[in-house]
């Protein structure tokens, strides 16, 4: 038996809603015929996207949603994504006869779908192939209030006289590598360029700098060391962590299983790692960490269109652990992380949603959204675990407080024992009474296929936290009381 102790009296911090965050990119399937299928369709669509994800999307409260990449962003031209005509370029970030971008979703329609779910706009500037005044004029379209610059006016004919409300903006996307292969030094230059423009023009604008991928502590250190003179424009560190895969995304092994959860669980020591960086820079106040993009990265083809999306994968069972696992990391660590964004939404990689056609289906994954959606604005406190230091049987914890309800969530991490678990709590008494929800499924591989829709959906449980109860092997538990 393994005991929960949860410690009332320390508190972690309140965990922002935006590590429940969202990245959708112009790339494979992700949002033609993912998540837009024109305001003509005869799929139910608000505004041209598809109805149903919005109201999936309401139901876990998404909170943010960033656009337009990734590297897409890269080569992005806001400016052919408004008005009546828009051009047709190539767009690398696809494959087959998807190599072309109609720019027929642009910056109204994104902001339509923001409005549509309720949450906010992210956008990611593109630092490497125009200048930063082409980026402050997108600024001025997007923010300038309502009869003031000729932008402004522009965006009132194209049918949005009020400023659009768009908190953050990436300065850059993956400038190590697809992002201009920069090094850190030439960054930290055009970090300080671009910002200097982008903050005077608007400086209630959150600012978010490229960080690094993985394990590249030496960009953090320079990137710090670049900018921690220069005016502090930066309002978050925005650096990107796939655990990548291990064996195929559907017929993985048991160590498979548990190799790919030790990978997810790495992201902790990226996380206290750079966080020390920025500390050690007295960068914490200006630079909290954003992780926008986070996920597994299996290879190509398991998903329902074989390939026909660029890096469109299949979700089973391991992966909503790893999102659980993620998760739990995230809000126990919430002290350093502002926002963290799931890459991406519709038909990618780590995914919600699998759609085409008249077909949309919800991820396991989506249901861990789902069941940990409580967290969001609550106040993380710590939770810890006894018996719990072989990782092939261990469990991932994170509790937190809400409006005098505790929320526990717990993913056992291992594919092959059950787990009994006792809560202790301390400050406070386990009341007999709770709600619980278990996504659970026999078979670990298990998935959710067009055909089968609910292969793995999350079941209410009966469950009295005051007593011992069992947790299934490669089950996710939450618990509110
Ligand atoms: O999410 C897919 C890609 O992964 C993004 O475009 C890029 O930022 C990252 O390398």
């Amino acid at each position: 038996m393994k005991k929960i102790y949860l410690l009332y009296p320390q508190k972690k911090g309140r965990i922002a809603p935006e590590l429940y965050g969202h990245f959708t990119e112009h790339l494979g399937g992700v949002f033609y015929d993912g998540l837009w299928v024109g305001k003509d369709s005869s799929i139910p669509n608000i505004k041209g996207f598809r109805k149903e994800i919005i109201e999936k999307l309401r139901a876990i409260k998404a909170p943010v949603i960033r656009w337009p990449g990734g590297c897409f962003a890269e080569t992005y031209d806001w400016r052919d994504g408004i008005g009546e005509h828009r051009p047709t370029r190539p767009n690398w970030w696809t494959k087959n006869d998807k190599r072309y971008e109609s720019n027929e979703v642009g910056t109204h329609e994104f902001m339509d779908f923001c409005e549509a779910v309720g949450a906010d706009a992210y956008f990611a500037a593109n630092l490497t192939s125009v200048s930063p005044l082409h980026i402050r004029n997108w600024m001025d379209y997007c923010l300038s209030p309502r009869g003031t610059t000729s932008l402004a006016l522009e965006r009132e004919q194209n049918g949005h006289p009020e400023p659009f409300t768009i908190p953050y903006w990436g300065v850059g996307n993956e400038n190590w590598g697809g992002g201009g292969n920069m090094t850190p030094e030439y960054y930290a230059g055009e970090f300080r360029r671009f910002s200097a423009l982008m903050a005077n023009a608007f400086p209630s604008v959150q600012l978010f700098a490229c960080g690094e991928d993985a394990n590249d502590f030496h960009w953090t250190n320079k990137l710090m060391e670049g900018t921690v003179d220069s005016e502090h424009h930066m309002n978050g560190y925005a650096m990107h962590y796939y655990c990548g895969q291990a064996g195929d995304p559907l017929t993985f092994s048991k160590d498979e299983w548990t190799c790919l959860l030790k990978q997810a669980a790495h992201i902790e020591d990226i996380i206290v790692r750079n966080w020390h960086i920025i500390c050690g820079y007295s960068m914490q106040n200006c630079g909290k960490l954003v992780i926008d993009e986070w996920g597994c990265w299996h290879s190509d083809g398991s998903g329902p269109s074989h390939g026909y999306n660029l890096f469109e994968q299949q979700s089973t069972m391991r992966d909503a652990m790893v999102a659980a696992l993620t998760l739990n990391i995230f809000n126990n660590h919430c002290d350093k992380i502002r926002m963290a964004n799931v890459a991406q939404l519709v038909n990618c990689l780590h995914s919600l949603f699998l759609a085409g056609g008249e077909h949309c289906i919800e991820t396991p994954t989506y249901h861990v959204f789902d069941m940990y959606k409580e967290h969001q604005g609550a106040e993380a406190i710590e939770a810890t675990v006894t018996d719990n230091d072989d990782f092939a049987s261990s469990i991932s914890v994170s509790a937190s407080v809400k409006d005098e309800k505790t929320l526990l969530t717990v993913g056992n991490l291992s594919c092959t024992g059950d787990v009994e678990i006792l809560l202790e709590g301390v400050g406070k008494t386990i009341p007999a009474e709770a709600q619980a929800t278990l996504l659970y499924a026999e078979d670990m591989h298990a998935h959710n296929t067009f055909e089968t829709p609910e292969a793995v959906t999350p079941t209410a449980v009966h469950i009295d936290p005051a007593r011992p109860f069992v947790i299934p092997k490669a089950a996710i538990l939450a618990i509110r009381f």
